[in-house]
């Protein structure tokens, strides 16, 4: 991972969030003692609660102890704290707490020598984003010339494509788009950087990337948590505004695009932009032949989605959606991307595979009938590696072929709860390289695809619960993918 050695502060809105304690604080926490920060690094957390400081730095302790135990060092947590303060007001309504930021802001500048600079980092619900980027127009947060500003802003960026071109209208009005950071965490994971690596990288992939070659690809993301304690979040945005309409479609972007004419973050953002919005949309027809949405029910000793904390009992959100996607370009023209994500399932894996098309069969070739078709999966988590799959010769004094696993597992060293997506979106963010992070359009283009898929499955007759928690998911998912003579890699 590079470094980023510019002198700034860290401003965190939601100080006393789950997400700050869980990633951000652990995060920053890795990065300094690594030394990838500069050592004047400042964080100021910002929340409602009436903390002291003392009170607020022993809390972010035992977050680091907790959710960054494998570093922790009681010495190297001594020299870190001294970078923490808290700030208490309410962003939602205290203007001037607004004027007073700016001043500490400032003071710390004189102090630490951070010159000004700043990342705001929205770790709040989407609700909060105008009003506080509102306000550090107003107060003159976000207008130096000579030092830089970046606000980062979590997921999710509206709730529709309607509500999301609102905020971003709002938003721009105040924040130019090249300093605004839109987090997706998969952009920071390892073997997600890694698809255009072997994708560009190797002539043996990228000739044969196209409908000629390749048969079908699979985006498979499957979690063995429930929803846990966001009930009340994932009833207002269920599998198809949590998972897929960013991480899933960021995946598919990637595999998909075409080579951009450099690695500038722009010439990348445009090639995904164009994959996203060649995606075709679904009518009411096509959704009930493609998609299949599911919501878990009581499994062994796990509890059903309706019976979660702030869940209603007889909730419609879909926890599970498997569908077939196609993209309407000459690359991929007749190349199904099969699409399968959703909690309480039986595994925890995100992976994509890709499986190339069997040379056709040659009658005077018997010996080679049962060869299986090539396939390459980019294991994403929770072990990354890459695993391919080619057809050998069986060793021995007959003629027979076998499929033999190419398998590269990358040693990895972090479990997937480890902090490390938000470590490297965190440093790329002051290096000001945004092409981890999701452009405006990008965004448009995903609303309006699940804007679609929303629409046109409005008169699905389901029956919820219909997959037990810890099971593979709904069965309509296996026949979705086995009606096409595929199978689900899984
Ligand atoms: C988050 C979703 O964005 O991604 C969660 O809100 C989901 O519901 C999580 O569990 C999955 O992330 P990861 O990194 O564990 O695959």
């Amino acid at each position: 991972m590079p470094e980023s050695k510019d002198n700034c502060i860290f401003v965190i809105f939601g100080g006393t969030g789950d997400l700050t304690k869980r990633k951000l604080i652990p995060a920053l926490y890795n990065l300094f003692i690594e030394d990838r920060l500069s050592k004047n690094l400042m964080i100021v957390s910002i929340g409602r609660r009436d903390y002291t400081n003392e009170y607020y730095i022993e809390l972010m302790e035992r977050a680091v102890r907790q959710f960054s135990e494998d570093t922790f060092s009681a010495e190297k947590w001594e020299v870190f704290k001294e970078r923490i303060c808290y700030n208490q007001f309410d962003f939602s309504s205290d203007f001037d707490g607004y004027r007073l930021l700016d001043r500490f802001l400032r003071s710390l500048d004189e102090k630490h020598d951070t010159k000004g600079n700043r990342i705001f980092y929205l770790a709040v619900p989407p609700d909060a984003f105008e009003t506080i980027i509102e306000n550090l127009k107003k107060f003159r947060m976000i207008e130096n010339t000579a030092s830089w500003e970046r606000v980062m802003v979590e997921k999710p960026f509206g709730s529709n494509l309607e509500t999301a071109q609102n905020l971003n209208e709002n938003i721009s009005k105040n924040l130019p788009e090249d300093k605004i950071f839109r987090i997706d965490h998969y952009l920071g994971k390892e073997m997600i950087q890694n698809i255009m690596a072997i994708r560009f990288g190797n002539s043996i992939f990228e000739p044969l990337w196209n409908h000629h070659y390749i048969d079908n690809i699979q985006i498979i993301s499957m979690e063995t948590i429930g929803v846990e304690n966001r009930g009340a979040y994932y009833e207002s945005t269920g599998i198809l505004k949590d998972m897929l309409q960013n991480h899933i479609l960021q995946m598919l972007a990637l595999i998909s695009m075409e080579p951009p004419i450099n690695m500038e973050p722009e010439s990348i953002r445009d090639e995904k932009v164009k994959a996203i919005r060649s995606l075709r949309l679904f009518n009411h027809q096509s959704a009930r032949e493609n998609i299949v949405l599911g919501q878990y029910g009581k499994g062994k000793e796990m509890k059903a989605y309706r019976e979660e904390e702030n869940v209603s009992s007889d909730s419609k959100v879909p926890t599970f959606i498997a569908l077939k996607a196609c993209i309407d370009n000459f690359r991929w023209g007749g190349v199904p991307f099969y699409i399968k994500v959703g909690k309480s399932l039986n595994d925890k894996c995100t992976k994509i595979v890709v499986q190339f098309k069997k040379l056709p069969g040659i009658n005077n070739y018997r010996e080679f009938d049962h060869t299986k078709p090539n396939i390459l999966v980019i294991r994403i988590q929770p072990s990354e590696g890459i695993f391919f799959q080619i057809n050998a010769k069986k060793p021995g004094n007959e003629f027979l072929i076998n499929n033999v696993e190419l398998d590269y597992c990358q040693k990895s060293k972090y479990s997937s709860n480890s902090t490390k997506a938000y470590e490297r979106l965190i440093l790329e963010a002051i290096r000001n390289n945004s092409s981890l992070f999701t452009r405006w359009d990008e965004l448009q283009y995903s609303w309006k695809y699940i804007e679609s898929i929303e629409e046109s499955t409005s008169d699905f007759e389901l029956s919820y619960p219909n997959y037990s928690a810890g099971s593979q998911g709904p069965d309509q998912a296996s026949l979705l993918i086995s009606r096409d003579g595929n199978k689900w890699w899984t």
